[in-house]
């Protein structure tokens, strides 16, 4: 089974996107060959720094490797190094439809927070569906929000199929349970993100231990005592004991029996340490990744090419099925 998934090469890692994106790449290469690409080309569609686009580019690869994904047995690869996504979006753009593109609820929502709306916000979606519709891509794990961009995909596969002959796989999303959705440690009614102001709320991946213990010590809880699973009533514990959950692996209803009668302050400390445990080795396997440019490097040129390898078929079966003559 083929499993394909695109990370945006911005902003700092926290543990939210380890429990909704990393720990679900890591676990994901077990069910198939798995490709991740690090989607340089569509970070440009909003306005960039060129110098934090390279270090966040680098800064992601070193990340994914030190959470897990093993580099024999998954691809990962930056975008830009495998030149048939740039075409294939071309290429794909003749079969998807403007007033779909104009529908996109993500569109809408950046282009009003954006000064300059580029048109590459606006195609964003077909650049999306030719990553994925490039590797015959069976599942591709994904982030609730992309839904929409996923469903155009499916239907940019069909119409090309229809139109031209059977080329592509027609993809599922696979879109992540409630459970493990992290929320900002000071308001956790909110997701935790990268852009909120909150940054005490939120975890990074490479926050040294004491600023991981000050930060789960001042999170917001509720004023009882007891350790219960109620997001509704008492969002800031459940938060805390998802974090547990997602940190050590047990259910929350093992979570809930071990501090039965033991109060707040015992279980956060311990929320607290299971994080640290969980982040040391992680950071250190980054921070050594990330000093040596030499073999980030190469694991990315490996990655490349078992990518390029992978996509030239079906790229060149587009051009051939559309008519482009290749002599
Ligand atoms: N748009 C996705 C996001 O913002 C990133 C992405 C780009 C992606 N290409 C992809 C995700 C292909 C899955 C498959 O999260």
């Amino acid at each position: 089974m083929r499993i394909f998934s695109g990370i945006q090469p911005t902003g700092d890692p926290h543990i939210g996107n380890y429990s909704g994106g990393f720990r679900q790449y890591a676990a994901t290469q077990e069910r198939g060959e798995a490709f991740f690409c690090i989607v340089d080309l569509h970070a440009i569609t909003i306005q960039h720094d060129p110098a934090e686009l390279r270090q966040g580019t680098l800064d992601i690869a070193a990340m994914l490797f030190a959470t897990g994904i093993d580099p024999n047995r998954s691809v990962v690869f930056v975008q830009s190094h495998v030149t048939a996504h740039a075409e294939a979006a071309w290429l794909l753009s003749a079969v998807t439809s403007y007033g779909q593109l104009a529908r996109m609820t993500q569109f809408k929502e950046k282009a009003e927070d954006e000064e300059f709306v580029s048109a590459g916000l606006f195609t964003y979606p077909i650049l999306m569906a030719g990553d994925i519709l490039l590797y015959q891509t069976d599942i591709v794990p994904i982030g609730d929000d992309q839904r929409q961009h996923l469903e155009l995909a499916r239907d940019v596969a069909q119409r090309f199929n229809h139109r031209f002959g059977e080329t592509f796989v027609v993809p599922e999303g696979v879109f992540p349970d409630t459970g493990g959705r992290v929320m900002n440690l000071q308001e956790p009614d909110v997701k935790m993100s990268k852009s909120r102001g909150a940054s005490q709320g939120t975890v990074l991946m490479l926050d040294p231990p004491d600023t991981i213990r000050k930060k789960v010590k001042s999170a917001v809880t509720d004023s009882g005592s007891d350790v219960r699973y109620d997001p509704d009533a008492k969002a800031g514990i459940s938060n805390l004991i998802e974090l547990l959950s997602v940190t050590t692996g047990e259910s929350i209803p093992e979570i809930e029996a071990r501090y039965d009668g033991s109060g707040y302050g015992r279980f956060k400390e311990e929320v607290a340490e299971s994080i640290v445990t969980l982040l040391t080795p992680i950071r250190a396997r980054y921070e050594e990744l990330r000093a040596d440019e030499g073999e980030l490097g190469r694991l990315l040129a490996l990655g490349a090419d078992k990518a390029r390898a992978a996509s030239a078929p079906t790229l060149e079966a587009m051009y051939e099925r559309m008519g482009f003559a290749r002599l």
